[in-house]
């Protein structure tokens, strides 16, 4: 199996439920519950309750929040190497509202998520070699971004990158050195000004990527599954049919799911039949960590059968 560092955030997620999201000028009323969180993290969290503990290259405040993130981190199975706490910082906090219809709304303060150095990244590839995995998503600084990039093609790791959410922009250099891309329909507007409505926009803007370097792109579409192309191979795959309470973090448990898939051998399109099964039973479930599945969660609801993913048991 091959080994994962995970890089991005951590922030405390504070969630109000409610029938609808709030809107200017108008107080809501709803149901408050508190969670370990950030995109970085869930992705870690996702991946190890699959089954891979992976590495997770990310920064902590030493406050309470900090500490309990940390605990939390290593009590879901994440490997604490390459965490790093500092001293006279805040936690990364998130304030999320759910709506009835699974819908959310998030404001994030990043607090410490923004101090990530870029050549710490060093230290943290240390601990995977050639063909390990690296995930990293978008909350952490640009310059860190591009540095982990760029040393993790250095020592030929696969990079999958998710541009979640899209807060820089990238070189033609740094798109050569993604392996995978994966955008929600959302974030692959804002980097290719391609508004995604059906399959035809969607391979129009797996394209546009394509041609800015990415080796391979998945468009994930919420709800309507994810179209990607590998290689030249094009695919579109549905999502299952679920009743979704809680969509936040999907697109976290979809990106740690890829990266297991691929760790435990699957091919790319069996890797993401997998993240989309996951990420569609994680909306089944409040918040984001407590809802990332297990392999037998998985099998509980049916969504998949052990000889279809036989790999994995
Ligand atoms: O993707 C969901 C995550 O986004 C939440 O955990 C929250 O922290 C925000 O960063």
């Amino acid at each position: 199996m091959k080994k994962i560092l995970f890089c991005g955030t951590t922030n405390l997620d504070y969630f109000i439920y409610s029938k609808s999201l709030p809107t200017e000028g108008v107080t809501i009323k709803g149901h408050f519950e508190q969670n370990a969180g950030g995109k970085g993290a869930n992705q870690a969290v996702a991946c190890s309750k699959l089954g891979n503990k992976p590495f997770f290259y990310t920064r902590l405040s030493n406050d309470m929040a900090g500490k309990y993130l940390y605990s939390s981190l290593l009590s879901s199975g994440v490997k604490k190497n390459a965490i790093k706490i500092v001293k006279n910082n805040k936690s990364g906090v998130a304030l999320i509202f759910v709506d009835e219809n699974a819908r959310n709304l998030i404001g994030i303060a990043p607090g410490v998520n923004e101090k990530m150095p870029k050549l710490e990244i060093n230290k943290a590839l240390k601990f995977l070699k050639k063909n390990d995995i690296v995930v990293c998503e978008m909350g952490i600084p640009i310059v860190s971004i591009k540095g982990i990039l760029k040393q993790s093609k250095n020592k030929k790791i696969i990079t999958i990158f998710n541009p979640a959410p899209v807060t820089g922009k990238l070189l033609k250099k740094d798109y050569e050195r993604i392996d995978f891309i994966t955008p929600n329909e959302h974030e692959a507007f804002e980097l290719t000004n391609i508004k995604i409505k059906n399959k035809k926009n969607a391979k129009k803007a797996a394209n546009k990527l394509r041609n800015l370097g990415c080796k391979n792109v998945i468009i994930t579409l919420g709800e309507n599954g994810a179209y990607a192309i590998f290689d030249n191979n094009e695919i579109y795959i549905n999502a299952p049919k679920v009743r979704a309470i809680d969509t936040t973090g999907a697109g976290d448990a979809f990106n740690g799911a890829f990266a297991f898939g691929l760790s435990k051998g699957l091919s790319a399109k069996d890797a993401l039949k997998l993240s989309i099964f996951v990420g569609s039973l994680s909306t089944t479930k409040k918040g984001c960590q407590p809802a990332m599945p297990t392999l037998n969660d998985l099998i509980r609801s049916k969504l998949i059968k052990k000889n279809e993913f036989s790999k994995l048991f």
